[in-house]
């Protein structure tokens, strides 16, 4: 087995639908406006993926493709391929697969990974574990989700919060001090009903009684997960800066999950973190579920440096949350 070596990220694709679904054109959906959206989320249009035949995998693909051609390899090199999504294409198989088809990748093996807007993070650590164990020397960590699929647009609650998008990134074994440091990830099953899809699984599937009652859509219950979340997330990310012995100044860039502009401000905050090193790009897209980090590396990657330390940091259903420490490896 080849040497032991930290896993780093060597290439960042995106893909977003080109339709946009703004504020002023949900307030002709539902009882809701502009100013609300704004004040209450930081929200001020996301992208949805109208075509029929298309779906988290086609975002998915798209974005691999663009990683891969960022780093000029050809997919029979890729030897896993992980994907985080809440929205695969199918419940079976899974949407690696489909994108393992669309690539071409045909030495790759893959699987999907449920954990809902933590999905991109562990994920991703899953990925770096595979490379520094020496099991493979190239993975694709794609966050993707088609979330327009299970929202309801008759629920004002949720319709203005969620918006279809993905991310990929390619990890390889790093040649110097730079890449995946640490990582800490937690769950709490105990969440009564605050954040779920009812039915769809094997407990409710899908009939008409489940469908009349609008069972196949994302429930929420905003203020309690609002409130783990503002907790889950500043815990999580003092943890990591005090495992790895980091201050406020050494860290150079934060990229939170983007659920709620006023969620991040409020970690930003506690953590002492300066707001302009937070990547925030909630106003463009909404909350895109597993996509929000790798779009957020892929929107800031101009301005990132080599060295650069970066903390990634997620909350969501399950509830899960986690932060993660990596120094840029991109030159
Ligand atoms: C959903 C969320 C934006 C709602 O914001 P909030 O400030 O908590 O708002 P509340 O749910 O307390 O609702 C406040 C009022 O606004 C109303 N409201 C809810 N949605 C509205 C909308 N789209 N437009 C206008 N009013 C709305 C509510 O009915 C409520 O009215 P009331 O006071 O008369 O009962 C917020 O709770 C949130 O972001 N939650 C966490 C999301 C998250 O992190 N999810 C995890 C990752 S997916």
């Amino acid at each position: 087995m080849a040497q032991t070596k930290q896993a780093r990220i060597t290439a960042v694709g995106h893909d977003l639908p080109d339709d946009r679904l703004t504020n002023s054109e949900l307030e002709a959906v539902v009882d809701t406006n502009d100013e609300w959206i704004r004040s209450r989320t930081g929200i001020e249009e996301r992208r949805i993926l109208k075509d029929e035949d298309k779906a988290t995998a086609f975002m998915g693909a798209e974005a691999a493709k663009e990683a891969l051609k960022q780093r000029n390899i050809s997919a029979n090199e890729i030897d896993v391929i992980i994907v985080a999504t809440v929205t695969p294409d199918y419940l079976f198989p899974a949407t690696a697969c489909l994108i393992q088809k669309e690539l071409g990748a045909v030495n790759a093996f893959g699987y999907d990974l449920s954990a809902a807007c933590s999905g991109f993070l562990f994920a991703l650590s899953n990925g770096a574990n595979q490379i520094e164990s020496g099991r493979a020397e190239k993975v694709l960590v794609i966050g993707a989700d088609k979330m327009s699929s299970i929202i309801d647009y008759t629920d004002r609650s949720t319709c203005i919060l969620f918006g279809d998008g993905a991310g990929a990134v390619l990890l390889e074994a790093s040649e110097d001090e730079t890449g995946i440091i640490d990582y800490i990830h937690h769950t709490d099953g105990d969440t009564d009903g605050a954040l779920y899809q009812p039915a769809g699984g094997s407990l409710n599937p899908a009939d008409e009684n489940t469908v009349a009652r609008r069972l196949h859509y994302v429930k929420q219950d905003g203020r309690t997960v609002f409130k783990k979340a503002i907790v889950g997330m500043a815990d999580v990310i003092e943890e990591i800066m005090e495992q790895n012995r980091l201050s406020a100044n050494d860290v150079d860039w934060l990229a939170p999950h983007q659920a709620n502009l006023r969620i991040i401000e409020a970690t930003a905050n506690r953590t002492g973190l300066n707001r302009d090193r937070v990547m925030v790009n909630i106003d463009k897209y909404g909350n895109t579920t597993a996509a929000t980090i790798p779009l957020c590396l892929y929107d800031w990657k101009e301005k990132l440096n080599h060295n650069d330390d970066i903390i990634l940091a997620a909350f969501g259903g399950g509830y899960t949350w986690g932060s993660l420490y990596l120094k840029w490896g991109i030159k």
